[in-house]
């Protein structure tokens, strides 16, 4: 979906919201000036709100013809005086009163569930800092890259590790931070997104890995699939968090009194099979190419 947008994040409609069901409205026996009344003196932000998803609230419901008072609170006071005093700027208060005031409206929607566990919530990063009212449109972007935009803004480090050489695609646009991330929070770690009651996330895209294998590879199914993988990047190929493979399967695979790997399969000294010191078993994947799991051979062999 193609949408002119800002520096920061202005959402395409994909679909609609049910945003303002139980919202109150206007107070009774507040004055409020009307949406025609501000844009007087603010014209440039009344124009670039006309091109804001909230422009809806402007037409219909509610706050028909007063939609910036649902944001600023009753402004008749301050039409009058333009004294700065007289209005409610959320600029100015601390993001958790902030908040408040736009989930009068988006509450009980789903991209929010979960949000009093998120990191955001906790570190007081406010709504606004992702989703500008104000913003000017600016150019043309995709979904995928407004959401990278504005995430690396404040997670610069992240960023730079999807400059590695092996990386998931999102400076190439295919995806973004919002596809493994919940940005709004939720019940798992890191804001991790799942599908499927519970599962990682990953099986979205990577359904092959999922299974059910008849001989499953314990850490595939017991661990996080970063045991072995570096999620957004890595200088290593296939993004793994070793250099060489065989560094990382024998973590578990040596017999130095590892507790993960109850049968110390391999042995310290390596049997004649599992010479190490040949260059042959730098790659462990060549011989054992279905590390993910396997439908016929319990040493993951085909
Ligand atoms: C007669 C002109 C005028 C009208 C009408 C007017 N404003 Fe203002 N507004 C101003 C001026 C001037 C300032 C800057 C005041 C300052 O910086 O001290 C201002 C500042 C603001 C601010 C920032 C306050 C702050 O704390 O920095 C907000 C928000 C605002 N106006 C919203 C509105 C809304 C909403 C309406 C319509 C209900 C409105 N204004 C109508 C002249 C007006
Ligand atoms: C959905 C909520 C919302 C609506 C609707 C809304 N605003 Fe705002 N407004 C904000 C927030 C949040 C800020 C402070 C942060 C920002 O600039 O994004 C703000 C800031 C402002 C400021 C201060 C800007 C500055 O640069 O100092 C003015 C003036 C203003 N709004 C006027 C308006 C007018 C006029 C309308 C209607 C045409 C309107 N707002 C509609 C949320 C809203
Ligand atoms: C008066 C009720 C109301 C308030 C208050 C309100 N919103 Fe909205 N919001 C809406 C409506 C209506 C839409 C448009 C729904 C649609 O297009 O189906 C919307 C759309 C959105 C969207 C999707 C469009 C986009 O720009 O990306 C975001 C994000 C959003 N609001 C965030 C906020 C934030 C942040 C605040 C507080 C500063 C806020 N809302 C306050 C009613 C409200
Ligand atoms: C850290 C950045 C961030 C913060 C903070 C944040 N959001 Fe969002 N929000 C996003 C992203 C990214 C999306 C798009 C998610 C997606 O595409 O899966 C989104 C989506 C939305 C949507 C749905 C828009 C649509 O078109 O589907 C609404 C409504 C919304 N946010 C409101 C809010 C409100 C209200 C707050 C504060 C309580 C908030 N957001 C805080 C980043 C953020
Ligand atoms: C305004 C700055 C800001 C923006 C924009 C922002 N973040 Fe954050 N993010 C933070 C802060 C602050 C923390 C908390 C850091 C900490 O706990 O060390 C955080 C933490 C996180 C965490 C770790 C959460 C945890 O529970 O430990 C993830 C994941 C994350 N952000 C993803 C995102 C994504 C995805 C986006 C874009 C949609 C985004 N952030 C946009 C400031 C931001
Ligand atoms: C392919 C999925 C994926 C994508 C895309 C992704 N992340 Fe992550 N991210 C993860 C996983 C997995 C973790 C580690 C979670 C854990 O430790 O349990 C993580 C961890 C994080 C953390 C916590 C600190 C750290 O580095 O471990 C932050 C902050 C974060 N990601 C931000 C981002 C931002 C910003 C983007 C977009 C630029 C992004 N992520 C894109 C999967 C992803
Ligand atoms: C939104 C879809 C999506 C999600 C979710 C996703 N990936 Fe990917 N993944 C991709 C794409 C696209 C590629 C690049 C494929 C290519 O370049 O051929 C990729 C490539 C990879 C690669 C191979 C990288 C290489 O250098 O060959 C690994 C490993 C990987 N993903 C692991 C994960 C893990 C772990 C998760 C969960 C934390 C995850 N992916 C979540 C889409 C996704
Ligand atoms: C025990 C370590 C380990 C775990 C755990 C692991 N992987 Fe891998 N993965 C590897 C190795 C080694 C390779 C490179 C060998 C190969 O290409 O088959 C690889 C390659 C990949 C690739 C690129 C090649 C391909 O087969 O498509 C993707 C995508 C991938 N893994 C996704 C995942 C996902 C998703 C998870 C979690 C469900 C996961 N991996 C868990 C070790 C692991
Ligand atoms: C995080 C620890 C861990 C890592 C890393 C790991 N494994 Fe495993 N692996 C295990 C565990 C645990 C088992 C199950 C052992 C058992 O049931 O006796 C296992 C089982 C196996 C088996 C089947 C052995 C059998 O007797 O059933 C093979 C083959 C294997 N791993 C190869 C590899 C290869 C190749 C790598 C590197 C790509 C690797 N493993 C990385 C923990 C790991
Ligand atoms: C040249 C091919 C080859 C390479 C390379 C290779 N293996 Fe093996 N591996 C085998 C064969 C053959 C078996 C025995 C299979 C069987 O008995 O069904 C085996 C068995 C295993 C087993 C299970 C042992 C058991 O008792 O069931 C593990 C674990 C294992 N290898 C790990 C590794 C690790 C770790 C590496 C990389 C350091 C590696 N292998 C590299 C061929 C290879």
């Amino acid at each position: 979906v193609l949408v002119v947008l800002g520096p920061a994040l202005l959402l395409a409609q994909d679909k609609p919201l049910a945003g303002a069901k139980q919202d109150p409205g206007p107070a009774p026996g507040k004055a409020y000036a009307g949406s025609e009344s501000c844009a007087l003196c603010h014209e440039d932000i009344s124009k670039s709100y006309a091109k804001n998803r909230h422009h809806a609230a402007e037409v219909s419901g509610k706050w028909k013809g007063q939609s910036c008072e649902a944001c600023h609170g009753a402004g008749a006071k301050h039409a009058e005086s333009a004294d700065a005093k007289d209005i409610v700027n959320p600029a100015k208060m601390q993001a958790f009163d902030q908040n408040k005031a736009c989930n009068t409206c988006h509450f009980n929607q789903q991209t929010l569930v979960g949000r009093i566990q998120s990191g955001h919530a906790r570190s007081l990063v406010s709504c606004t800092a992702c989703h500008p009212v104000h913003a000017q449109p600016a150019e043309r972007q995709t979904r995928s890259q407004a959401i990278n935009e504005t995430c690396k803004t404040c997670h610069v480090t992240q960023w730079a590790e999807f400059q590695r050489p092996h990386r998931h695609p999102l400076n190439e646009r295919a995806m973004s931070c919002a596809d493994c991330h919940n940005p709004h929070g939720g019940p798992k770690p890191k804001m991790m997104r799942t599908v499927n009651a519970n599962e990682p996330n990953c099986f979205r895209c990577h359904g092959d890995k999922r299974g059910p294998f008849a001989f499953e590879h314990a850490p595939v199914r017991l661990e996080n699939c970063n045991i072995c993988h570096e999620p957004h990047g890595s200088a290593n190929p296939r993004m793994l968090t070793r250099h060489e493979e065989r560094f990382l399967c024998l973590e578990c695979h040596a017999n130095v009194g590892n507790r993960s790997l109850q049968t110390n399969t391999i042995g310290g000294v390596p049997p004649a099979l599992h010479d190490l010191r040949s260059p042959r078993f730098r790659s462990c994947s060549t011989c054992h190419i279905k590390v993910h799991g396997s439908q016929a051979s319990r040493s993951l062999m085909r």
